[in-house]
């Protein structure tokens, strides 16, 4: 099959989530099994260029916005082995020049913008594509714009698929303001369109699942939690979706996360030679002054967007249990609000003199890495999670999770103490409710083992560093989707 993703982020050129990790590894899987994929982005000034190669402009393409035509530069380069398009507009709002990805007073029309001359680049182009895969709201636009626009003009090979990562962020404007990318108000504003609840807006989020041929979400349980409560208003119209509605489990990408290659480690180690993980962690000790006497003092790591959706008030007080428990902590995490990154600020300054807790409040790839492979446990005690990579990221490092039960969390991480659950399953600490209690029960539980039993403790970090979170079975479950779309002789999404 032709493959196109349609995306505002690709790990590692432009990352700011998970998001940037599933566009990678997803395209790279359906790249080996034999398809051809590519990818189109905006052409971010603040992007990480060095990981481009062959970068250069290919051409110049019109594209139609707000009334006016544009024009827009169209480099391509190749990133993780992949072909990739970056779009650059000549836009006097200079919308992709902004020294950030996201956050802008005006990203509904940023991203609008995009999604128009991204199909455009592929309708001049004049290739036969047979799926377009756009990823959350930002440019979940290009599945009304391909039926009511581009379809009509006889570039209709394609079936379209939206997954939407995460239901929190809809991309809502008032109704007007869809029309700067040449969809017809009108005609979308109605309730079984692209009206959103709330009155004179429109929801494009919504416009991903009424107008695309599959729709999906990040992990199975989610897809269940954001058909009753957790649909943030959309539930409604998931459920009346429901036959285009699935959820699949993310992977990882596992060559980017690989202990035993990975050239961000003080020491390569694996499953079969747990040495080298030891001297990662007496290395990460000594960068962040964290002294211990003890080298099997237990280290909790946390690598997060600091969001209210991680559960802040958790992380909080699981610094404070782990203390209290004689462990060390470290947290890496940065966050797009300022009153947050402000508040953990003074956290890390209460600390300060403190030898077992580090606060590093900002986004730094390389010490993502050390902190997977010196930790001994990694907490994730979010209030919702779509997917999740970090539990599956530090199980491959032999980290071992502790998690609330909700979302992609559910589907990936099995509480050791869960007699309900096949024991060659269970993988790490588990705790219901989103409060301080459960989080201590569950830290306490893990200390306990770890302290206790150190064999059954390094027999648990052997199992989750051989677990298979690769993105082969997941690649798999969207070929068999798109191959089924592909088959419907029917032209449209319904
Ligand atoms: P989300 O997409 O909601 O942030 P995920 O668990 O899906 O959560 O993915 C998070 C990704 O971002 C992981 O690859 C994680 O390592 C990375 N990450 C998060 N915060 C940071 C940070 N401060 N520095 C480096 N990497 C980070
Ligand atoms: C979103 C979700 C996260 C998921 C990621 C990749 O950022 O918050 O749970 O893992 O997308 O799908």
């Amino acid at each position: 099959l032709h493959i196109v993703h349609i995306a505002a982020e690709m790990a590692p050129v432009a990352k700011v989530g998970g998001l940037a990790d599933v566009v990678a590894g997803l395209s790279k899987a359906l790249q080996n099994k034999g398809h051809s994929v590519e990818i189109i982005l905006p052409k971010y000034d603040c992007m990480q260029h060095d990981q481009i190669t062959n970068f250069k402009v290919l051409d110049v393409i019109q594209s139609y916005f707000d009334g006016n035509i544009f024009s827009n530069n169209v480099w391509t380069g190749t990133v993780e082995g992949l072909p990739v398009y970056f779009i650059e507009p000549q836009h006097p709002s200079k919308l992709f020049w902004r020294a950030q990805y996201y956050g802008e007073h005006d990203d509904f029309k940023r991203y609008s913008y995009f999604s128009r001359a991204a199909l455009e680049l592929l309708y001049q182009s004049g290739k036969k594509i047979d799926m377009i895969h756009c990823h959350d709201w930002q440019t979940a636009f290009v599945a009304p714009l391909y039926w009511d626009i581009y379809a009509a003009r006889g570039f209709n090979s394609a079936r379209i698929c939206f997954t939407c990562h995460n239901f929190e962020y809809q991309g809502t404007a008032p109704a007007p303001d869809l029309s700067y990318c040449g969809l017809d108000v009108e005609q979308l504003d109605r309730p079984d369109r692209m009206q959103d609840n709330a009155h004179g807006r429109i929801n494009v989020a919504k416009g991903g699942i009424v107008y695309s041929n599959i729709v999906t979400t990040v992990s199975p349980t989610y897809a269940l939690e954001v058909r009753s409560e957790g649909g943030h208003g959309l539930q409604d119209t998931l459920k009346m979706y429901s036959r285009k509605f699935v959820g699949i489990l993310n992977g990882i990408d596992t060559e980017i996360w690989n202990p035993s290659t990975d050239r961000f480690l003080a020491v390569q180690y694996s499953a079969t030679d747990l040495q080298g993980k030891a001297a990662n962690k007496a290395f990460l000790r000594k960068q962040l002054g964290l002294y211990s006497e003890d080298a099997s003092q237990p280290l909790v790591g946390c690598v997060t967007r600091l969001v209210p959706q991680k559960g802040l008030h958790l992380i909080r007080h699981a610094i404070h249990k782990t203390s209290e428990l004689g462990g060390q902590f470290v947290l890496l995490g940065s966050s797009p609000v300022p009153h947050i990154q402000s508040e953990f600020e003074g956290v890390a300054d209460q600390f300060q003199q403190n030898n077992n807790i580090r606060l590093i409040l900002k986004y730094e790839e390389a010490l993502s890495h050390c902190i997977y492979a010196a930790s001994d446990m990694f907490i994730i005690p979010s209030m919702f999670e779509p997917c999740g990579l970090t539990q599956m990221i530090a199980m491959r490092y032999g980290s071992v999770p502790i998690v609330r039960k909700t979302g992609g969390l559910s589907d990936s991480v099995f509480d050791f103490d869960d007699e309900t659950i096949p024991i060659e399953l269970r993988n790490g600490f588990a705790f219901d409710r989103a409060d301080e209690q459960d989080l201590s029960g569950c830290l306490e539980r893990a200390f306990s083992y770890y302290s206790r039993n150190p064999m059954v403790w390094k027999q648990l970090v052997q199992k989750d560093m051989q677990i298979d979170f690769s993105w082969d079975s997941p690649a798999s479950q969207y070929e068999n989707l798109y191959q089924s779309a592909v088959a419907q002789v029917t032209l449209f999404y319904t």
